[in-house]
């Protein structure tokens, strides 16, 4: 092995926040031995990408970014390139192969193991773990408002549509002291809202909203989110610790999926329709004020026209103020890619999305409309993308709001009065600066 005086680290990051918190790990771990973290390629020595395998689309991004990186690799010799990531755990056969090999792969649970792979020039680990949780280690974060907390990994669920469960392992809590450990360094650094992060929230062990509490109790001005909620875990006490405590954020993300319960059932989601509207009733009776989000798949296995319809009446009877929408992608190894065929022909599903997509348009713009006249606190987060003289913040339900600058600065929080709105924004104007 050679000494290197110092080695140039680039990562860059696809797919979901849990990535994004992975990363902020592996760059924690190789820091430690002394790689040096790096905003461009141009003077990389060590390249990863972290990738994703939650659709086709993904994976098939990663396979064209590794063409280029190959090119640019023959101009740069010694550079080596890792995937990292749920693509790592799938398909290491694959990347280790043919002329666009890579020299590093390691999966979600074997982070710890990059050095060795590094120093030795190359080699995979896509071992998963039963109880590898990072916990102690400490993830290296640009400075900012809001910064993701990962509480647990992997997943138990096996809806049958999802790689998850093959990529990231069984699922594990992350101890709870670890975790406020970190919440109160961050607020300490100047942060002032943490979003917890697990596949699924609400079976975290001992307690999802007692760790919830603790967190917010760091201080009243932290704002705590989570994501994501399994709406077959999500708890009376869950709602009530929200509602008892202001600065837990009203803002739900929950999942649907579909709106057809034959269809919940193929997707292994183990709630119905009705389920699902009762849990949002209750969040409506008890937190009258809280955004519901959503996730949506069109055009899963099997699924007729009066199905997709189904989604289309359950979006329209919660009235989601947001969503994220998909075509369903076949994952090979799933429940489903073995036991339901990937029967709808695409242009039909991107029809379905595409109707989907109007539809929720619609719903969130009637969401915002709702909000003008009315007056929120937000945390402010940056400067707005259009035009310097305006900032953003969120309002607790996780809306933007873009208004003149005045006296407040990036961190801040502030009371807005709402005087406008589109499907993607509110704006607003400056009532007074809080604190
Ligand atoms: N095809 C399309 N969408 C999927 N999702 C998960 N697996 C698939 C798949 N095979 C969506 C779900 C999930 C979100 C993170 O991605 O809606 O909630
Ligand atoms: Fe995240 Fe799932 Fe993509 Fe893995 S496959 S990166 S867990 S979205």
């Amino acid at each position: 092995m050679q000494l290197q005086p110092s080695r140039n680290l680039y990562v860059e990051t696809y797919g979901c926040q849990m990535n994004v918190g992975d990363t902020e790990i592996v760059v924690s771990i190789l820091q430690r031995e002394g790689y040096v973290p790096t905003e461009t390629l141009d003077n990389a020595d060590v390249v990863l990408l972290n990738t994703c395998s939650i659709r086709d689309n993904a994976e098939q991004r990663i396979w064209g970014r590794l063409v280029e990186l190959r090119r640019y690799r023959r101009r740069k010799r010694g550079m080596l390139v890792g995937v990292i990531g749920c693509m790592a755990e799938r398909l290491k056969e694959e990347l280790l192969q043919g002329e666009d090999a890579v020299d590093v792969v390691a999966g979600p649970d074997s982070y710890r193991d990059l050095p060795r792979l590094l120093a030795q020039g190359g080699g995979a680990n896509t071992l998963l773990s039963s109880e590898e949780t990072y916990a102690e280690i400490l993830p290296v974060r640009k400075e900012g408002v809001g910064a993701y907390i990962s509480i647990m990994r992997g997943c138990d669920n096996y809806c049958s549509y999802c790689v998850v469960p093959y990529t990231r392992g069984r699922e594990r809590s992350r101890d709870p002291h670890t975790i406020l450990r970190e919440a109160r360094e961050l607020f300490d650094r100047g942060y002032r809202e943490v979003t917890l992060l697990g596949q699924n929230v609400n079976s975290y062990k001992p307690d999802f909203p007692d760790l919830l509490r603790s967190v917010a109790e760091i201080s009243p001005l932290l704002r705590v989110r989570f994501a994501t909620s399994h709406p077959k875990d999500l708890s009376d006490k869950l709602i009530e610790t929200i509602a008892e405590v202001p600065n837990i954020c009203r803002s739900i993300h929950l999942p649907a999926q579909s709106g057809s319960t034959r269809m919940l059932e193929r997707m292994n989601r183990k709630y119905t329709r009705e389920h699902y509207l009762e849990i949002v009733d209750k969040i409506r009776k008890k937190l009258p004020d809280a955004s519901i989000s959503t996730d949506l798949i069109a055009g899963f296995s099997g699924e007729t026209k009066e199905e997709h319809e189904e989604t289309l009446s359950l979006m329209r009877e919660v009235g989601f103020d947001s969503a994220y929408m998909f075509k369903y992608s076949e994952r090979p190894g799933t429940l489903a890619s073995r036991q339901m065929p990937d029967d709808i022909p695409d242009p039909v599903k991107t029809a379905r999305l595409s109707e989907i997509i109007a539809l929720q348009n619609e719903l969130s713009a009637a969401s915002n409309a709702k909000d003008v006249g009315k007056t929120f606190e937000i945390l402010v987060e940056g400067v707005s993308k259009r035009s310097d003289a305006q900032l953003y913040g969120r309002t607790s339900q996780n809306k933007v709001v873009v208004f003149d600058r005045g006296g407040v600065r990036v961190g801040d929080y502030a009371t807005v009065k709402v005087t406008g709105s589109s499907s993607a924004t509110l704006k607003g104007v400056l009532r007074k600066n809080v604190q």
